[in-house]
């Protein structure tokens, strides 16, 4: 029987953080789905072409493989606003969904994390989280690992680009963020990384009992 574990969020929740913390943990694969959003939005700006048109975009897709994702290359602030225009498009949207659940099948299991995993890709997931933390927590962090490489970015530019992009991946017609109502709900907003993991072991532990009692 594979595990898999569905892990939504908003942007710097610590999602993709605990993700991987617990895909080590626990021995599943571990896919951070936002990094095909945006390798495609990157694609598609370096050809030339525009985010906000569904055929510029496509025309990229066959270019994306699983297997060549940096998330060093791609995890540049303003790469993730070229990903969240993309990630708009229902044909996008669609294009990547076996990608996704093809990985999502591999022995012994995985852990997705993105915007709809567990109301898309994987609703039949082993066990489903939807990690946030406030705003402001959140515009902290995203300001803390962006002035690496954008030490001209204030809190505040920072802020409005996490709020822009909130209201697009909430609000969009095709698969928008929400959580969905058997998943768990973990707030990282007082939360160390180990007290997020820790919470998650506990949640995906209970799962298995449950399962091996036949629950
Ligand atoms: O998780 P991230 O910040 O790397 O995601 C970048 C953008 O990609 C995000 O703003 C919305 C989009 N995305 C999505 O729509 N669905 C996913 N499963 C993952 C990411």
């Amino acid at each position: 029987m594979i595990l898999t574990i569905a892990m939504d969020g908003p942007a710097a929740s610590g999602k993709g953080t605990v993700g991987r913390r617990l895909g080590d943990k626990l021995g599943l694969h571990y896919l951070d789905t936002g990094l095909l959003y945006r390798a495609l939005g990157q694609a598609t700006q370096q050809a030339g072409l525009d985010c906000d048109r569904e055929d510029d975009v496509l025309s990229m897709l066959p270019s994306i493989d699983l297997d060549h994702l940096d998330p060093d290359r791609l995890g540049a602030h303003q790469v993730g606003m070229l990903a969240s225009k993309v990630a708009v498009h229902p044909k996008i949207r669609n294009g990547l969904l076996s990608l996704q659940r093809d990985f999502a099948a591999r022995a012994p299991g995985a852990i997705l994390d993105g915007r709809d995993i567990a109301s898309v890709v994987l609703p039949h997931a082993s066990v489903k989280f939807y990690v946030t933390a406030d705003l402001t927590e959140r515009a902290r962090r995203r300001h803390a690992d962006a002035m690496r490489d954008r030490p001209d970015l204030t809190l505040d530019d920072v802020l409005k680009d996490i709020t822009a992009r909130d209201e697009r991946d909430m609000n969009r017609s095709t698969a928008p963020l929400r959580q969905v109502a058997d998943a768990i709900l973990l707030d990282t907003t007082h939360l160390s990384i180990d007290e997020a993991v820790a919470q998650a072991l506990r949640h995906v532990s209970l799962h298995d009992q449950s399962r091996n009692l036949g629950v």
